[in-house]
């Protein structure tokens, strides 16, 4: 079924208020050819009563489906490297400092949040790194640890759930050192060790929904993910991630992606080839145990 291009703009409007993905209009042929198949499966051959039928409060499960042609899962472990090097050197040490002087909400936890986890690689890669952390210098106890994943995609976080991989996400990004310390062969699968599933709580949330009921947070990972939504959209984003950190708190974004106009919310640094992010102390709620870097 083709799709027309008024069609195509009532699509994207949608798709906008579901979830902030801006499809671009160089996307029409992927998008009318994901579509194609994807209606065939519901067996709708008119787009209008598929569009309303997305609409409707009883339309979710539909609309699960779609975020799941629309979205871009691509994911791979320690991607980048450099940022995960950052985060084991700089943030960890850093944020451990930290911890021995808080006497807040936190409960002198060390919390991380993965922002659009997709199949789980980010924040597991994070936990083998915290796990490696803990066991050789003995100071950050496993126990302190705190690390929420999140996606829109309820079919990409069941994936990460499940700990498994198969040998093509196995080879992409894993040093030998983590697969052999870290997994298991079973079949066709590679299994995460149950110790670093266990350190990784995974939950549905939508970035364009409010989030300050998970409290604060001395890390959040939101990495190739803004790059999907427009200006404003990605602008509404920062501000709530900016209210869940910590004063000082550490932002990572994908490598390609940047942040401007955040000056008065944000400072950046540079570490090698990793630039992030710092929410900036706010007057109101200073914390004096904070310093730069
Ligand atoms: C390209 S993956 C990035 C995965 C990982 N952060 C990385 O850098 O390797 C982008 C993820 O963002 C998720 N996503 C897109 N829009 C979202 C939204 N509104 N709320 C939550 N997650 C969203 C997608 O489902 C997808 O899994």
């Amino acid at each position: 079924m083709a799709i027309s291009k008024q069609d195509f703009e009532k699509l994207k409007e949608l798709v906008r208020d579901i979830c902030g993905i801006n499809i671009t209009d160089d996307k029409f042929m992927v998008i009318e050819r994901k579509l194609e198949s994807f209606l065939s499966i519901i067996s709708s051959q008119n787009f209008n009563e598929f569009l309303e039928k997305l609409a409707l409060p009883s339309g979710f499960l539909l609309r699960e489906k779609l975020i799941d042609v629309i979205t871009t899962n691509e994911t791979l472990f320690f991607r980048d490297v450099h940022p995960f090097e950052t985060f084991s050197t700089i943030v960890i040490p850093r944020i451990e400092d930290l911890l021995k002087s808080r006497t807040d909400l936190s409960e002198g936890k060390f919390r991380i949040w993965s922002a659009g986890s997709s199949t789980g690689q980010e924040p597991y890669s994070i936990a083998m790194l915290l796990n490696e952390y803990s066991e050789k210098k003995k100071t950050l106890s496993p126990d302190k640890i705190e690390i929420l994943a999140s996606d829109i995609s309820s079919s990409v976080l069941s994936r990460a759930i499940s700990g498994q991989f198969n040998s093509s996400q196995i080879k992409r990004g894993l040093k030998p050192y983590f697969l052999d310390k870290y997994f298991q062969k079973s079949g066709n699968k590679w299994v995460i060790d149950e110790k670093i599933r266990n350190m990784v709580e995974f939950r549905r949330i939508n970035l364009i929904d409010n989030f300050s009921i998970l409290g604060k947070f001395d890390v959040v990972l939101c990495r190739n993910v803004l790059i999907y939504f427009d200006t404003q959209m990605r602008k509404n984003v920062l501000e709530k991630i900016n209210r869940v950190l910590f004063d000082g708190g550490f932002l990572f974004v994908g490598a390609s992606e940047i942040i401007m106009d955040f000056e008065s919310q944000f400072s950046s640094e540079r570490n090698g080839s990793t630039i992030f992010y710092r929410k900036k102390l706010s007057e109101t709620d200073s914390h004096p145990a904070i310093q730069s870097l």
